[in-house]
């Protein structure tokens, strides 16, 4: 897949999410396979600017974290497109802007979902960025600020005109949240509204068919994936395989799961230290376990390490312990699997089932 001046292996992304889409989660997405292109959390432009080290630790890459976009919010033109030339100088290959983050207190300072609101401004923040930096500018927006106002399809055309080089949209409104059903048919509105650049689709995409489903539905040219990500890291490689060859391959087993949740952690100790790192995959380590099959012995004891030593005896301790639920062949017995995903748009609608992909708690509690 193309765009701009970028070539990408796959049309496969990661999503933006603040507080989880650091170093150590895009290194192990890539080393599973699958993604084309992993995009930071959103950094606040002006505190790039003014050199805040907090701003600097959410751009941290290394060479095996590529290709990288740099997802930035803030609505002074000035700040956004210095803030450009900054990542673009230290390697990104491309710029996002946030326009559909629903945070108070982004919204407030007119960055974010109000941006939406705003074209001709907006467009000419664009301009000024797409003028100063080679790389391409791309832009990641919801629907619209609720269903009198899907506003998407025209900010998509007018950012097209202004050089946005894609645009990312998540099927919900602002006002959804992160309820209700991801609307295949608003994005596929906005496919239709631009001219030449491509659409990447975006929510609740938890399974491969899920993918295969918005691709379909909407004529999008890549899907993007936050949460289904946590679930499944191998969520990407699992779909770009059934979009090649029609096969679904099965969910990976208990072993590999644990095998790349330690290689996680080793990764967020490397960068973040043993303390820190410990202390941020209590809010990881859970994710993993959302496929183990039974495993409250597991979160209550991991919510609360502090160590890279400690965590391997609670890991050990809970292998010993789910061995109850297994059958000969060493895998779980069928009652005690976890029940398949599904996303909103692919549930029966006769369904009375009340599943919801989770929103993390933590920091992030305002999306
Ligand atoms: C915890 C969390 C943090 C998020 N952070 C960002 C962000 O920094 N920038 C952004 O554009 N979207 C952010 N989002 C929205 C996601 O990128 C994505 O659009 C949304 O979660 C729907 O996709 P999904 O269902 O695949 O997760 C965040 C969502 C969540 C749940």
């Amino acid at each position: 897949m193309r765009f701009g001046s970028l070539q990408l292996d796959s049309n496969l992304f990661l999503s933006p999410l603040a507080g989880y889409t650091n170093l150590p989660f895009r290194l192990v997405v890539r080393e599973v396979g699958g993604v084309g292109l992993c995009t930071t959390d959103l950094v606040n432009a002006r505190s790039l600017i003014e050199k805040n080290p907090k701003a600097f630790k959410l751009i941290e890459t290394s060479p095996a974290d590529s290709p990288l976009a740099v997802q930035l919010f803030g609505s002074v033109a000035e700040e956004m497109r210095d803030a450009a030339l900054m990542v673009e100088a230290r390697g990104a290959v491309s710029v996002d802007i946030n326009m559909g983050c629903p945070v108070k207190k982004v919204v407030k300072i007119g960055g974010g979902s109000a941006m939406m609101t705003e074209l001709d401004k907006t467009a000419a923040l664009v301009r000024g960025m797409v003028n100063a930096v080679k790389i391409p500018v791309t832009a990641k927006m919801r629907l619209g600020w609720d269903d009198d106002n899907l506003t998407a399809p025209d900010l998509a055309r007018a950012l097209e005109d202004a050089g946005i080089a894609a645009i990312f949209v998540h099927g919900r409104t602002r006002e959804q949240g992160f309820g209700g059903t991801v609307n295949l048919a608003g994005i596929r509105k906005v496919v239709e509204a631009v001219k030449n650049i491509p659409v990447i689709g975006n929510g609740d995409v938890v399974t491969p068919e899920a993918a295969k489903k918005m691709f379909n539905e909407t004529g999008c040219a890549g899907v993007s994936i936050g949460r289904g990500a946590f679930y499944d890291p191998w969520i990407f490689k699992r779909t770009l395989h059934l979009l090649r060859t029609g096969e679904l391959l099965p969910e990976e087993k208990f072993s590999e799961r644990v095998r790349v949740m330690r290689r996680h952690l080793d990764l967020m100790i490397e960068v973040f230290g043993e303390e820190l790192g410990c202390r941020m995959f209590r809010k990881v380590a859970p994710w993993y376990s959302k496929r183990f099959g039974p495993c409250h012995e597991f979160n209550k004891r991991v919510v609360q390490v502090s160590t890279q030593a400690q965590f391997e005896e609670i890991l050990e301790n809970y292998i010993a312990w789910r061995k109850q639920f297994l059958g000969d062949d060493g895998e779980l017995l069928q009652r005690f699997q976890p029940a398949p995903l599904v996303a909103s748009f692919m549930r029966d609608p006769a369904s009375t089932l009340r599943e919801h992909i989770p929103v993390p708690k933590g920091p992030v509690e305002v999306w």
